[in-house]
């Protein structure tokens, strides 16, 4: 993570706003908020793990597409799920979610990260346990819908809320708020360098943000990509997303205190 370290500074917003902070003056700002830097560099790092390790799940259920449709759903075993998951994300964020104990970080962050694992691990459970033999095909078990699903239940065990949003949401509980819209605008501009995350504290301190954005891989647009506005087998109309293209964001907000 430590290797990290630079470009998060360089875009770890504190105080409202959007505007890019140059490194130097980030840790100035942190002046602003009542935290002492390192603990705001420490749920920065625990949102952004979060968002990653939820893209993470979304990218395990997007690869066992054919899977899940080949058999009710019920060919992708709990334990394989967690599997890939465990390793998909290793090699995102060079973390062993099986070693964490050996790992730096934060007690906090390790429990939230444990906690997202296992409600990930649950809503496959669910999924398997509640497929009857005629939902044979195509079983509408998107990455979208496994993450609203985590989500849901990640929040209701541990006060951290995770959401899927983008400008034009297909569901309307996905909708951005006002702080999110900024950001997904950001996302949208093709200057704004590629997979950097915009966070924030909240104006009371009492919350962090973070915007985590996503970006169109060929499956996806298979529903979100050309010919724009022709219905996909969900039932929406496509996007018109291409190749590359920001796809909207995961959103965390995190409670300063646990
Ligand atoms: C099989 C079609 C399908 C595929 C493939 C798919 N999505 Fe979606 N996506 C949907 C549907 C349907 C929803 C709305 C789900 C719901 O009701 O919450 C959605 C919702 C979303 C949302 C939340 C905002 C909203 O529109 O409600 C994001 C962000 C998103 N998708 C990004 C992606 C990305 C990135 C990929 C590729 C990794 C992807 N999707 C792949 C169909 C798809």
């Amino acid at each position: 993570m430590r290797r990290r370290l630079p470009r998060m500074l360089a875009c770890l917003l504190i105080g409202g706003g959007l505007t890019a902070i140059p490194p130097t003056v980030g840790f100035e700002q942190s002046g602003r908020s009542s935290l002492p830097f390192h603990t705001v560099l420490e749920l920065e790092q625990t949102a952004r793990l979060l968002a990653v390790l939820l893209d993470s799940g979304r990218a395990v259920i997007n690869d066992n597409q054919m899977v899940l449709e080949g058999s009710q759903g019920k060919g992708l075993t709990t334990e394989a799920f967690e599997r890939q998951l465990v390793d998909m994300f290793r090699g995102r964020a060079g973390i062993d979610l099986h070693e964490l104990d050996d790992t730096v970080l934060a007690p906090r962050t390790k429990r939230l990260l444990r906690a997202l694992v296992e409600t990930s691990r649950q809503v496959i459970a669910d999924l398997r346990r509640d497929l009857q033999p005629q939902d044979a095909g195509f079983t509408g078990f998107i990455p979208a819908v496994f993450g609203a699903r985590v989500s849901a239940r990640f929040t209701d065990h541990t006060g951290v809320r995770l959401k899927q949003t983008s400008l034009t949401p297909r569901n309307p509980a996905n909708r951005p708020d006002a702080y999110e819209r900024g950001a997904l605008e950001a996302f949208a501009d093709s200057a704004y360098p590629r997979e950097t995350v915009i966070s924030e504290m909240t104006a009371d301190s009492a919350s962090f943000r973070l915007m985590f954005p996503l970006y169109a891989t060929r499956h996806c647009l298979d529903c979100h990509g050309e010919p724009k506005g022709v219905v996909d087998r969900m039932g929406y109309p496509r996007e018109g997303l291409v190749l590359g293209q920001n796809a909207g964001a995961i959103s965390v907000l995190l409670p300063v205190k646990p």
